[in-house]
């Protein structure tokens, strides 16, 4: 049984982010998109899942890029999956975006940063769960919803495939892997 994403107490984020480190750290495809380690063992799984918490409860802070972490759990309290987006405000554009994206104009968008299912929770419909959330938000908010995948990810490109979501142009990053930038055409 998988419930919707929900907004967490401090404390039950304390209890979330070792489960969410693990299931990331389980999956070697899920460690590099994430960033590795230093993504998962900093402080920035805490921050998101607390600013998804100040998002619901306050609204969106006026800032120029907003990321915002929730997870979904079993009915046993687990977490089965987590996502990470971040709300564009007029952005300026940063040194990866500008050199490797190409992109020169100021971002309006939500944009997909991480997405992870725990291993034996797959193919149930966890990690469109956790989307739907983003897709609602770039509605409701009138803005366009993009994420960016490895051109190697074959499992999240069919996924996001099934919702409609795909490849608007391709890229390189710094490290020279070939990325596919997708979106609601
Ligand atoms: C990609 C991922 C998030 C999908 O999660 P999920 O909860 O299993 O997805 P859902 O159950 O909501 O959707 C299942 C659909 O996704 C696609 N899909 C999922 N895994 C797939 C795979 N291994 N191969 C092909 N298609 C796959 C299929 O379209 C599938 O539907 P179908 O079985 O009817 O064909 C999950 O496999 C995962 O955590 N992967 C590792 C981390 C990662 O790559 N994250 C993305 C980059 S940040």
């Amino acid at each position: 049984m998988v419930t919707q994403p929900v907004v967490l107490t401090e404390a039950q984020v304390e209890i979330a982010v070792p489960q969410i480190r693990s299931l990331v750290l389980d999956d070697p495809v899920a460690k590099k998109a994430f960033g590795g380690q230093h993504y998962v063992f900093s402080e920035e799984l805490t921050r998101e899942l607390n600013q998804f918490g100040n998002f619901v409860r306050n609204g969106l802070p006026k800032r120029q890029r907003v990321r915002l972490g929730c997870c979904v759990f079993d009915d046993r309290g687990n977490v089965t999956g987590y996502q990470a987006i971040t709300v564009m405000q007029d952005a300026k554009p940063n040194l990866e975006e500008t050199e490797y994206v190409g992109i020169k104009s100021l971002l309006n968008y939500v944009q997909l940063k991480k997405l992870v299912v725990r291993k034996d929770y797959r193919g149930e419909g966890v990690a469109g769960n956790l989307l739907q959330v983003s897709l609602e938000l770039s509605q409701e908010l009138d803005k366009k919803w993009r994420g960016d995948v490895l051109a190697t990810n074959s499992a999240v490109i069919k996924f996001l495939g099934k919702h409609n979501i795909e490849k608007l142009f391709e890229w390189h990053n710094k490290a020279g892997n070939l990325m596919w930038r997708m979106g609601i055409v």
